[in-house]
């Protein structure tokens, strides 16, 4: 494997937990209105615990407006990480708005929701790009990826800072050996990028039960994790809803 320039120890501990807000901007649009704010959203997750808020700028604005992302870069107090196509004008949107970290996604315009990792062999040119514009502004760049040698491989050739591992598959398995499988190729992955020095990161579809065994990988520096707070939220509040995810996040160390 190329050797990452920017190589740094595993991380020690429990894991940080980013939380994604899309969601709540998600049933403001149903509506185009002003309410739930994702900037009181934010307020209430740093409130909880949350070590980071992340929100997904679409090139559809389907959801997190661009007002968003410049109101939450003046109120976030935790890291503010931002999802983001591999595309110039969202790059020149990040650059210019200097959110602490970014996380290069694929997007498809007809996609419910982030569907698979981004493809990095293939279109090395392309985020070699992204990724030296991002970093050369001073942000940390995370890509999300699915549990797929070649493409950690080449992303840590390329100089990331980190790996988000797509966790979506993990999640979606039947218990049991179907899922066991998943958990073991997420752990294989995850020993992949902690010995290039690149931080371990994974998100999607993680919820209050399957959480405590990808916290557990070892190494796990960051988790992402919005659809499940957001849910529970509705019945016992934000901020309780990010309490109870660190809770379980940092009993599973
Ligand atoms: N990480 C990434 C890169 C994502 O695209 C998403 C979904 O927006 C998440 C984490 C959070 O996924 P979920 O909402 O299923 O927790």
């Amino acid at each position: 494997m190329t050797a990452n320039a920017n190589a740094k120890p595993p991380h020690r501990g429990p894991a940080r937990l980013g939380v994604n807000i899309d969601h709540v901007a998600t049933l403001r649009q149903a509506r185009r209105g002003v309410e739930p704010d994702p900037v009181w959203a934010a307020a209430a997750a740093e409130l909880g615990g949350a070590d980071g808020i992340t929100i997904h700028l679409r090139e559809d604005r389907r959801h997190i407006q661009d007002r968003d992302l410049r109101v939450l870069r003046e109120t976030v107090q935790v890291d503010l990480n931002l999802e983001l196509a591999v595309e110039p004008e969202m790059v020149a949107i990040a650059v210019a708005t200097r959110p602490d970290q970014v996380t290069l996604v694929p997007e498809r315009r007809e996609e419910v929701t982030t569907e698979g990792g981004l493809a990095v062999a293939s279109r090395r040119g392309a985020v070699a790009e992204a990724v030296k514009r991002l970093r050369d502004a001073g942000i940390r760049v995370s890509a999300f990826l699915d549990p797929d040698p070649s493409e950690i491989d080449a992303s840590v050739a390329l100089g990331v800072d980190a790996i988000e591992l797509h966790t979506g598959r993990y999640a979606d398995a039947r218990e049991g050996r179907d899922r066991d499988a998943e958990l073991e190729a997420l752990r294989a992955a995850g020993a992949r990028i902690a010995s290039a020095g690149v931080g371990l990161h994974a998100g999607h579809g993680l919820d209050y039960r399957n959480v405590a065994d990808v916290a557990l990988i070892p190494g796990m520096a960051e988790l992402n994790i919005g659809h499940a707070i957001v849910c529970r939220a509705v019945f016992v509040g934000l901020e309780a809803a990010v309490r109870e995810m660190k809770a379980r996040i940092d009993a599973a160390r």
